[in-house]
């Protein structure tokens, strides 16, 4: 809309007078703020913006190559992927309790990132270039959240980056801190980000880590991630992408049930499907898929993934639960 193009006109203009010659830096979570974020600062000030993306090993099935595709090769932005996914398992190893997987996986991101962050800060050093600002995809409602205060780098998740060390640091550049989300969306479109990417469902920051109860382990976010690309599909196909606000596949990884497929008796995990409808996460309820959706996603699940022999159905508004299950 005419609206949209003035506020990317404007902010091209703004950011452009702000940093001037100088870098900047910026975290890809492979979420949509983050991106358009990127792509409004890469349009303002071009090679001079170094986007980061660390790769936690926790994403869903292709995600990771689609930052690569859609947002590196429709923004030319510079695009370092930081394969850190050993780090993080081992760093997992043993542990089953939620709040304390996501402080680890919190604490290690910001690990990987301060170096990454310390390496492009040497390597505009060494070409006589100082990286000043770091950019975020602070929306509004997050300055509302976190009582308005103003430029400093310490905000809620993990992907947002916050609590780097002294010596590392940056003004921050949050060029989407006076829109909402379907304003975000459609910046993204102006900017030419492709639709998969804009239009993307809410995904937590420590990713599948804490859709999987229980241990997190590589074999188990394999399994995960098979399930969890059957019900995006078969959503997708259902042209149902629209009506719920995002699915949750979640694995119960130490529970089994006896069950029975092919030639014989199995033994094997249940995996529950979590689809909500919401307006803003703060409250949801579940979605009344139809069955038929349903009885495609459990069929192809049970059929396409050893290790799963039951598919179960999460029908709890929130509250009283929450949308992810840790
Ligand atoms: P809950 O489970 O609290 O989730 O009902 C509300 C919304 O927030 C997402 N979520 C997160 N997003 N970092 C994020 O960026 C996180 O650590 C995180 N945990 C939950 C969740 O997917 C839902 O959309």
């Amino acid at each position: 809309t005419w609206t949209m193009s003035n506020v990317v006109d404007d902010q091209v203009v703004a950011i452009r007078e702000r940093i001037g010659d100088r870098r900047a830096l910026c975290a890809l979570s492979g979420g949509v703020d983050s991106a358009v974020a990127a792509a409004l600062v890469q349009r303002a000030i071009g090679d001079k913006l170094t986007c980061v993306y660390v790769d936690h090993g926790l994403m869903r099935a292709g995600e990771t190559e689609q930052i690569e595709r859609d947002f590196a090769a429709t923004t030319g932005a510079d695009l370092r992927v930081v394969d850190a996914g050993e780090q993080f398992l081992a760093a997992l190893a043993g542990v089953s309790d939620p709040e304390e997987k996501r402080k680890i996986i919190g604490r290690e991101f910001i690990r990987v990132f301060e170096q990454a962050a310390t390496d492009v800060v040497a390597d505009a050093q060494a070409h006589g270039e100082t990286v000043d600002f770091l950019v975020q995809g602070t929306l509004y409602p997050d300055v509302v959240e976190s009582g308005g205060g103003a430029g400093t780098a310490n905000i809620k998740s993990h992907h947002n980056v916050g609590g780097l060390p002294e010596d590392l640091t940056f003004d921050l550049v949050e060029p989407l801190r006076t829109l909402f989300k379907d304003e975000v969306r459609e910046v993204g479109r102006q900017l030419g980000l492709p639709d998969r990417l804009v239009q993307r469902q809410p995904f937590p920051g420590p990713g599948l880590g804490i859709r999987i109860v229980g241990e997190v382990t590589r074999e188990r976010l394999d399994v995960l991630r098979k399930a969890d690309a059957i019900a995006r599909e078969e959503l997708s196909a259902a042209t149902l992408d629209d009506e719920i606000w995002q699915c949750p596949v979640v694995l119960l990884a130490d529970v089994r049930s006896v069950g029975v497929q092919g030639d014989g008796r199995t033994y094997g995990h249940p995996v529950v499907l979590r689809p909500v409808s919401s307006e803003d996460a703060m409250t949801a309820d579940w979605t009344r898929l139809p069955y038929d959706v349903l009885a495609r996603i459990s069929t192809r699940i049970t059929n396409e993934v050893e290790e799963i022999n039951r598919v179960a159905l999460d029908v709890t508004s929130k509250p009283p639960g929450t949308i992810e299950w840790e």
